[in-house]
C-alpha cells in the first residue's frame, strides 16, 4: 500500500466548531470532522492543524514541505481566505497541490465571502457541504494521485 499523507488545516475560528453559529457550520465540532476523517479514509497518514494566526498556518505549511512535503493539503482557511495575500503566497510558494474547503456555501452569504484570494493558488474549491467538504477535498486529492 502507498502511503499517502494528507495535511488537513484549518484557520481562524474553526476551534469553535459545534459551538459557533450552528445553523451555518452544523454540530460537529472539528475533531468529530477529523476522526471522521480519519476512520472513512483508513489508508491516508492525516496530520490535522488548526490556528487561529495566519503566520502559524504559513509555517505549518513550510514544515511539511521541508520534511519532504505530503500528498496533498485541505485547507479551510475560515476568514483569512477572503484577505490574506500572505497565505495565498505561502500556497503559491509550496509544491503541494491545496484543496480549499468550505463548510458553508460562502456564495449563498454575505458579498464579502464571494471573494476568496487563495482559490487561484488552490488546486480546486469544495463548499457548501458541512463536513463532507472535507471528505470530498480529500477524495478529490486522492483521484489526482491516481487513488
Ligand atoms: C468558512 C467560510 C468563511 O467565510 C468563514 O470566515 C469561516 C468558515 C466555511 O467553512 O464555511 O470561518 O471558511
Amino acid at each position: 500500500m502507498t502511503l499517502v499523507s494528507i495535511l488537513v488545516m484549518n484557520g481562524p475560528n474553526l476551534s469553535r466548531l459545534g459551538r459557533r453559529e450552528p445553523e451555518i457550520y452544523g454540530s460537529l465540532t472539528l475533531d468529530d470532522i477529523n476522526r471522521g476523517l480519519a476512520g472513512a479514509f483508513p489508508e491516508v497518514s492525516f496530520e490535522f492543524f488548526q490556528s487561529e494566526y495566519e503566520g502559524a498556518l504559513l509555517e505549518k505549511l513550510f514544515e511539511v514541505e521541508d520534511r519532504g512535503g505530503c500528498s496533498g493539503v485541505v485547507l479551510n482557511a475560515g476568514a483569512l481566505t477572503h484577505y490574506s495575500i500572505a497565505l495565498r503566497d505561502a500556497i503559491s510558494a509550496v509544491t503541494m497541490p491545496v484543496v480549499e474547503v468550505h463548510l458553508s456555501n460562502v456564495h449563498k452569504r454575505e458579498a464579502f465571502r464571494r471573494t476568496s484570494v487563495i482559490s487561484e493558488v488552490c488546486a480546486g474549491v469544495i463548499g457548501g457541504f458541512g463536513a463532507d467538504s472535507y471528505r470530498l477535498g480529500v477524495q478529490a486529492l486522492l483521484g489526482r494521485l491516481g487513488g
